[in-house]
Protein backbone atom coordinates (compact mmCIF):
# COMPACT_ATOMS: atom_id res chain seq x y z
CA UNK A 1 0.00 0.00 0.00
CA UNK A 2 1.17 3.37 -0.90
CA UNK A 3 1.82 5.84 2.42
CA UNK A 4 -1.05 8.05 1.05
CA UNK A 5 -3.15 5.37 0.49
CA UNK A 6 -2.37 3.71 4.12
CA UNK A 7 -3.48 7.46 5.58
CA UNK A 8 -6.37 7.85 3.64
CA UNK A 9 -7.67 4.33 4.35
CA UNK A 10 -7.00 4.76 7.91
CA UNK A 11 -8.66 8.26 8.10
CA UNK A 12 -11.83 6.36 6.56
CA UNK A 13 -11.55 3.67 9.11
CA UNK A 14 -12.04 5.80 11.65
CA UNK A 15 -14.49 8.30 10.52
CA UNK A 16 -16.74 5.29 9.12
CA UNK A 17 -16.54 4.20 13.08
CA UNK A 18 -17.55 7.78 14.17
CA UNK A 19 -20.66 7.73 11.36
CA UNK A 20 -21.39 3.94 12.54
CA UNK A 21 -22.18 5.00 16.27
CA UNK A 22 -23.61 8.14 15.56
CA UNK A 23 -25.93 5.88 12.97
CA UNK A 24 -26.49 3.32 15.35
CA UNK A 25 -27.46 5.25 18.47
CA UNK A 26 -29.03 8.39 16.67
CA UNK A 27 -30.91 6.96 14.14
CA UNK A 28 -32.01 3.25 15.29
CA UNK A 29 -31.16 3.81 18.54
CA UNK A 30 -29.22 0.81 19.52
CA UNK A 31 -28.48 2.20 22.81
CA UNK A 32 -27.71 -1.61 24.60
CA UNK A 33 -25.42 -2.62 21.62
CA UNK A 34 -23.21 0.77 21.78
CA UNK A 35 -23.53 0.96 25.43
CA UNK A 36 -22.98 -2.48 27.12
CA UNK A 37 -22.63 -5.71 24.99
CA UNK A 38 -19.63 -3.89 22.22
CA UNK A 39 -18.35 -2.46 25.31
CA UNK A 40 -18.10 -5.80 27.33
CA UNK A 41 -17.35 -7.91 24.21
CA UNK A 42 -14.07 -5.33 23.43
CA UNK A 43 -12.76 -5.66 27.58
CA UNK A 44 -12.89 -9.27 27.10
CA UNK A 45 -10.99 -9.35 24.14
CA UNK A 46 -8.75 -6.69 25.67
CA UNK A 47 -7.83 -8.75 28.41
CA UNK A 48 -7.73 -12.30 26.69
CA UNK A 49 -6.12 -10.63 24.19
CA UNK A 50 -3.43 -9.37 26.65
CA UNK A 51 -3.06 -12.54 28.37
CA UNK A 52 -2.17 -14.16 25.23
CA UNK A 53 0.48 -12.18 24.01
CA UNK A 54 2.39 -12.03 26.93
CA UNK A 55 2.00 -15.84 27.55
CA UNK A 56 2.88 -16.03 23.81
CA UNK A 57 6.16 -14.02 24.39
CA UNK A 58 7.21 -15.69 27.79
CA UNK A 59 7.10 -18.91 25.76
CA UNK A 60 9.62 -18.47 23.57
CA UNK A 61 13.16 -19.17 24.54
CA UNK A 62 15.88 -17.01 25.78
CA UNK A 63 18.96 -19.36 25.22
CA UNK A 64 21.72 -16.65 25.47
CA UNK A 65 21.57 -13.15 27.23
CA UNK A 66 21.65 -10.72 24.43
CA UNK A 67 20.67 -7.02 26.46
CA UNK A 68 21.54 -3.67 23.75
CA UNK A 69 24.04 -1.60 26.18
CA UNK A 70 26.09 1.36 25.81
CA UNK A 71 28.31 1.57 28.80
CA UNK A 72 31.32 -0.71 30.27
CA UNK A 73 30.06 -4.28 31.09
CA UNK A 74 31.06 -6.47 33.95
CA UNK A 75 33.85 -8.43 33.93
CA UNK A 76 37.69 -8.00 35.21
CA UNK A 77 37.05 -6.42 39.22
CA UNK A 78 39.56 -3.29 37.68
CA UNK A 79 37.25 -2.62 34.96
CA UNK A 80 35.11 0.31 35.94
CA UNK A 81 31.61 -1.51 35.02
CA UNK A 82 28.61 1.07 34.15
CA UNK A 83 25.65 -0.56 35.94
CA UNK A 84 23.04 1.42 34.15
CA UNK A 85 23.77 1.44 30.92
CA UNK A 86 25.02 -2.28 31.21
CA UNK A 87 23.54 -3.71 33.81
CA UNK A 88 24.97 -6.37 35.78
CA UNK A 89 22.77 -6.87 38.75
CA UNK A 90 18.93 -6.51 39.59
CA UNK A 91 19.64 -3.07 40.76
CA UNK A 92 21.07 -1.67 37.65
CA UNK A 93 18.33 -3.85 35.78
CA UNK A 94 15.58 -1.74 37.59
CA UNK A 95 16.84 1.64 37.50
CA UNK A 96 17.39 0.97 33.76
CA UNK A 97 13.94 -0.30 32.91
CA UNK A 98 12.48 2.14 35.09
CA UNK A 99 14.21 5.20 33.31
CA UNK A 100 12.76 3.64 30.42
CA UNK A 101 9.63 3.35 30.91
CA UNK A 102 9.29 6.32 33.35
CA UNK A 103 11.37 8.76 31.24
CA UNK A 104 11.67 7.40 28.05
CA UNK A 105 15.54 7.40 28.48
CA UNK A 106 16.59 5.68 24.80
CA UNK A 107 14.45 8.09 23.08
CA UNK A 108 15.55 11.29 24.43
CA UNK A 109 18.87 10.20 23.52
CA UNK A 110 17.44 10.31 19.27
CA UNK A 111 20.06 11.50 17.05
CA UNK A 112 19.37 12.91 13.38
CA UNK A 113 21.98 12.20 10.43
CA UNK A 114 21.62 14.90 7.77
CA UNK A 115 23.76 15.32 4.72
CA UNK A 116 25.39 19.21 5.03
CA UNK A 117 28.19 20.72 2.15
CA UNK A 118 30.70 18.65 1.72
CA UNK A 119 29.20 16.43 1.76
CA UNK A 120 29.68 15.86 5.57
CA UNK A 121 27.24 13.73 7.46
CA UNK A 122 25.84 15.60 10.76
CA UNK A 123 24.76 13.78 13.70
CA UNK A 124 22.43 16.38 16.01
CA UNK A 125 20.34 15.80 18.54
CA UNK A 126 16.49 15.33 18.16
CA UNK A 127 14.38 15.47 21.35
CA UNK A 128 11.06 16.82 19.83
CA UNK A 129 9.89 13.09 19.35
CA UNK A 130 10.52 12.33 23.04
CA UNK A 131 8.80 15.24 23.96
CA UNK A 132 5.85 14.46 22.07
CA UNK A 133 5.46 10.99 23.34
CA UNK A 134 6.42 11.77 26.92
CA UNK A 135 3.53 14.39 26.44
CA UNK A 136 1.09 11.93 25.08
CA UNK A 137 1.84 9.21 27.26
CA UNK A 138 1.67 11.16 30.70
CA UNK A 139 -1.54 13.27 29.59
CA UNK A 140 -3.23 10.10 28.54
CA UNK A 141 -2.02 8.51 31.82
CA UNK A 142 -3.88 11.09 33.80
CA UNK A 143 -7.24 11.61 31.68
CA UNK A 144 -7.44 8.07 32.17
CA UNK A 145 -6.99 8.61 36.19
CA UNK A 146 -9.43 11.35 35.82
CA UNK A 147 -11.80 8.84 34.69
CA UNK A 148 -12.14 6.99 37.64
CA UNK A 149 -14.74 9.63 38.55
CA UNK A 150 -17.02 7.88 36.13
CA UNK A 151 -17.10 4.35 37.57
CA UNK A 152 -16.62 4.76 41.27
CA UNK A 153 -19.12 6.33 44.14
CA UNK A 154 -17.68 8.00 46.17
CA UNK A 155 -15.09 9.44 44.15
CA UNK A 156 -11.85 9.21 45.40
CA UNK A 157 -9.64 11.89 46.90
CA UNK A 158 -6.57 11.31 44.59
CA UNK A 159 -8.58 11.54 41.34
CA UNK A 160 -10.54 14.76 42.98
CA UNK A 161 -6.77 16.21 43.46
CA UNK A 162 -5.30 15.50 40.24
CA UNK A 163 -8.54 16.71 38.36
CA UNK A 164 -8.22 20.41 40.30
CA UNK A 165 -4.71 20.44 39.63
CA UNK A 166 -5.34 19.67 36.14
CA UNK A 167 -7.96 22.42 35.64
CA UNK A 168 -5.63 24.84 38.05
CA UNK A 169 -5.66 27.66 35.41
CA UNK A 170 -9.72 27.48 35.00
CA UNK A 171 -9.85 28.75 31.53
CA UNK A 172 -13.37 28.78 30.17
CA UNK A 173 -16.02 26.82 31.51
CA UNK A 174 -16.20 23.80 32.32
CA UNK A 175 -12.75 24.13 32.65
CA UNK A 176 -10.65 23.11 29.57
CA UNK A 177 -8.23 20.82 31.61
CA UNK A 178 -4.64 21.19 30.98
CA UNK A 179 -3.72 17.40 29.62
CA UNK A 180 -6.71 17.46 27.35
CA UNK A 181 -4.54 20.85 25.78
CA UNK A 182 -1.66 18.69 25.98
CA UNK A 183 -3.45 15.23 25.02
CA UNK A 184 -4.54 16.73 21.67
CA UNK A 185 -1.40 18.47 20.98
CA UNK A 186 0.69 15.77 21.08
CA UNK A 187 -1.56 13.15 19.14
CA UNK A 188 -1.48 15.80 16.35
CA UNK A 189 2.41 16.60 16.79
CA UNK A 190 2.78 12.57 16.40
CA UNK A 191 0.42 12.13 13.54
CA UNK A 192 1.77 15.22 11.53
CA UNK A 193 5.55 14.42 11.80
CA UNK A 194 4.28 11.24 10.01
CA UNK A 195 2.31 12.69 7.75
CA UNK A 196 4.78 15.66 6.73
CA UNK A 197 8.35 14.12 6.67
CA UNK A 198 8.62 12.32 3.81
CA UNK A 199 11.16 10.04 5.28
CA UNK A 200 8.19 9.30 8.26
CA UNK A 201 5.75 8.94 5.20
CA UNK A 202 7.44 6.85 3.35
CA UNK A 203 7.56 3.98 6.28
CA UNK A 204 4.36 4.81 7.46
CA UNK A 205 1.37 1.63 7.18
CA UNK A 206 -2.04 2.02 8.07
CA UNK A 207 -1.20 0.23 11.54
CA UNK A 208 0.94 3.35 12.07
CA UNK A 209 -1.93 5.92 11.38
CA UNK A 210 -5.17 4.63 12.68
CA UNK A 211 -4.04 4.02 16.27
CA UNK A 212 -3.17 7.76 15.79
CA UNK A 213 -5.89 8.73 14.33
CA UNK A 214 -8.48 6.25 16.25
CA UNK A 215 -6.84 8.22 19.18
CA UNK A 216 -7.15 11.32 18.23
CA UNK A 217 -11.00 10.68 17.25
CA UNK A 218 -10.91 9.78 21.31
CA UNK A 219 -9.48 12.36 22.26
CA UNK A 220 -11.36 15.27 19.70
CA UNK A 221 -15.13 13.53 21.06
CA UNK A 222 -14.33 13.80 24.68
CA UNK A 223 -13.26 17.22 24.58
CA UNK A 224 -16.45 18.08 22.71
CA UNK A 225 -18.69 16.28 24.87
CA UNK A 226 -17.29 18.31 27.88
CA UNK A 227 -16.91 22.01 26.46
CA UNK A 228 -19.71 21.70 23.40
CA UNK A 229 -22.07 19.03 23.38
CA UNK A 230 -22.75 18.97 26.99
CA UNK A 231 -23.53 15.64 27.95
CA UNK A 232 -25.83 14.86 30.78
CA UNK A 233 -22.51 13.48 33.66
CA UNK A 234 -25.09 11.76 36.22
CA UNK A 235 -26.76 9.06 33.00
CA UNK A 236 -23.21 8.53 32.40
CA UNK A 237 -21.95 7.64 35.29
CA UNK A 238 -25.01 5.48 35.99
CA UNK A 239 -24.49 3.81 32.96
CA UNK A 240 -20.17 3.42 33.37
CA UNK A 241 -21.01 2.30 37.29
CA UNK A 242 -23.50 -0.55 35.90
CA UNK A 243 -20.86 -1.71 33.40
CA UNK A 244 -18.05 -1.49 36.28
CA UNK A 245 -20.66 -3.27 38.79
CA UNK A 246 -21.83 -5.72 36.02
CA UNK A 247 -25.16 -4.59 36.62
CA UNK A 248 -25.41 -2.59 33.28
CA UNK A 249 -28.24 -0.22 32.99
CA UNK A 250 -28.71 2.51 30.04
CA UNK A 251 -30.21 5.35 31.05
CA UNK A 252 -32.17 6.98 28.18
CA UNK A 253 -31.50 10.16 26.55
CA UNK A 254 -27.77 9.99 27.02
CA UNK A 255 -26.35 12.95 23.57
CA UNK A 256 -24.82 10.34 20.73
CA UNK A 257 -21.51 12.01 21.00
CA UNK A 258 -21.10 10.04 23.87
CA UNK A 259 -21.70 6.75 22.34
CA UNK A 260 -19.13 7.93 19.75
CA UNK A 261 -16.40 8.28 22.40
CA UNK A 262 -17.26 5.31 24.32
CA UNK A 263 -17.18 2.84 20.55
CA UNK A 264 -13.80 4.72 19.48
CA UNK A 265 -12.34 3.44 23.34
CA UNK A 266 -13.79 -0.08 22.95
CA UNK A 267 -12.53 -0.46 19.09
CA UNK A 268 -9.60 0.92 20.78
CA UNK A 269 -9.27 -1.72 23.60
CA UNK A 270 -10.23 -4.51 21.28
CA UNK A 271 -7.48 -3.49 18.60
CA UNK A 272 -4.79 -3.32 21.92
CA UNK A 273 -3.87 -6.48 21.83
CA UNK A 274 -2.84 -7.18 18.40
CA UNK A 275 -1.47 -3.67 17.44
CA UNK A 276 1.77 -1.89 17.93
CA UNK A 277 0.60 -0.03 20.90
CA UNK A 278 1.61 -3.53 22.69
CA UNK A 279 4.62 -2.40 23.22
CA UNK A 280 3.50 -1.21 26.58
CA UNK A 281 3.60 -4.85 27.63
CA UNK A 282 6.28 -5.93 25.08
CA UNK A 283 8.72 -3.76 26.83
CA UNK A 284 8.87 -5.93 29.72
CA UNK A 285 9.24 -9.02 27.67
CA UNK A 286 12.26 -7.94 25.77
CA UNK A 287 15.26 -9.90 26.26
CA UNK A 288 17.36 -6.76 25.06
CA UNK A 289 16.16 -5.18 28.09
CA UNK A 290 15.37 -7.12 31.05
CA UNK A 291 18.11 -9.45 31.20
CA UNK A 292 21.62 -8.02 33.26
CA UNK A 293 24.93 -8.04 30.51
CA UNK A 294 26.69 -11.09 33.02
CA UNK A 295 28.11 -12.14 29.67
CA UNK A 296 31.85 -11.25 30.55
CA UNK A 297 31.85 -11.28 34.42
CA UNK A 298 30.07 -15.31 34.72
CA UNK A 299 31.85 -18.25 32.57
CA UNK A 300 28.99 -20.42 30.87
CA UNK A 301 29.98 -23.76 30.07
CA UNK A 302 28.59 -25.61 26.98
CA UNK A 303 26.31 -28.09 29.11
CA UNK A 304 26.82 -30.32 25.87
CA UNK A 305 30.43 -30.06 25.53
CA UNK A 306 32.34 -33.61 25.35
CA UNK A 307 35.99 -33.96 26.60
CA UNK A 308 37.98 -32.80 23.37
CA UNK A 309 41.50 -34.16 22.92
CA UNK A 310 43.74 -30.91 22.61
CA UNK A 311 47.16 -30.92 21.97
CA UNK A 312 48.59 -28.06 23.58
CA UNK A 313 51.65 -25.39 22.95
CA UNK A 314 54.19 -26.96 25.00
CA UNK A 315 53.64 -30.27 23.38
CA UNK A 316 53.88 -28.80 20.01
CA UNK A 317 57.00 -27.07 20.89
CA UNK A 318 58.07 -30.42 22.45
CA UNK A 319 57.62 -32.18 19.57
CA UNK A 320 59.16 -28.85 16.84
CA UNK A 321 61.58 -27.98 19.46
CA UNK A 322 64.53 -28.79 17.29
CA UNK A 323 63.04 -27.54 14.06
CA UNK A 324 61.92 -24.33 15.62
CA UNK A 325 65.50 -23.69 17.09
CA UNK A 326 66.71 -24.97 13.45
CA UNK A 327 64.77 -21.93 11.53
CA UNK A 328 65.58 -19.24 14.35
CA UNK A 329 62.03 -19.21 15.84
CA UNK A 330 62.30 -18.60 19.52
CA UNK A 331 61.10 -21.08 22.09
CA UNK A 332 59.53 -21.10 25.84
CA UNK A 333 62.21 -23.77 26.95
CA UNK A 334 65.65 -24.26 25.64
C1 LIG B 1 -8.89 5.06 26.53
C2 LIG B 1 -9.81 5.57 27.29
C3 LIG B 1 -10.32 6.99 27.22
C4 LIG B 1 -9.71 8.16 26.83
C5 LIG B 1 -8.30 8.33 26.31
C6 LIG B 1 -10.65 9.22 27.00
C7 LIG B 1 -10.40 10.56 26.71
C8 LIG B 1 -11.23 11.60 27.05
C9 LIG B 1 -10.89 12.99 26.96
C10 LIG B 1 -9.57 13.52 26.46
C11 LIG B 1 -11.96 13.71 27.41
C12 LIG B 1 -12.02 15.23 27.52
C13 LIG B 1 -12.35 15.72 28.90
C14 LIG B 1 -11.54 15.09 29.99
O1 LIG B 1 -10.33 14.99 29.82
O2 LIG B 1 -12.15 14.68 30.99
C15 LIG B 1 -12.96 12.77 27.78
C16 LIG B 1 -14.17 13.11 28.29
C17 LIG B 1 -15.16 12.21 28.62
N1 LIG B 1 -15.06 10.82 28.58
FE1 LIG B 1 -13.49 9.79 27.99
N2 LIG B 1 -11.84 8.70 27.46
C18 LIG B 1 -11.66 7.34 27.62
C19 LIG B 1 -12.61 6.45 28.07
C20 LIG B 1 -13.89 6.75 28.45
C21 LIG B 1 -14.87 5.80 28.89
C22 LIG B 1 -14.67 4.28 29.00
C23 LIG B 1 -15.98 6.50 29.19
C24 LIG B 1 -17.24 5.89 29.69
C25 LIG B 1 -17.80 6.22 30.74
C26 LIG B 1 -15.70 7.92 28.95
C27 LIG B 1 -16.56 8.97 29.16
C28 LIG B 1 -16.25 10.31 29.02
C29 LIG B 1 -17.14 11.41 29.35
C30 LIG B 1 -18.56 11.27 29.86
C31 LIG B 1 -16.47 12.60 29.09
C32 LIG B 1 -16.98 14.03 29.30
C33 LIG B 1 -16.47 14.53 30.59
C34 LIG B 1 -17.04 15.83 31.04
O3 LIG B 1 -18.02 16.33 30.46
O4 LIG B 1 -16.52 16.33 32.04
N3 LIG B 1 -14.42 8.03 28.48
N4 LIG B 1 -12.51 11.49 27.55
Amino acid sequence: MNSWTSLFASLIAVIALVLIALFGVGAIGLDTLFGVVIPYIASAVFVVGIVYRIIDWARVPVPFRIPTTCGQGKSLPWIKADNLESPYNMWGLIGRMALEVLLFRSLFRNTKAELREGPNVVYGSAKWLWLGGIAFHYAFLTIVIRHIRFFVEPIPSFVEILSSLDGFFQILVPTLFLTDIAFLAAVTYLFLRRVLVPQMRYISLPADYFPLLLILGIGISGVLMRNVWKVDLLSVKQLAMGLFTLHPVVPAGINPIFYVHLFLVSVLFAYFPFSKLMHAGGVFLSPTRNLANVNRSERYVNPWNYPVKVHTYEEYEDEFRAKMKEAGIPVDKE
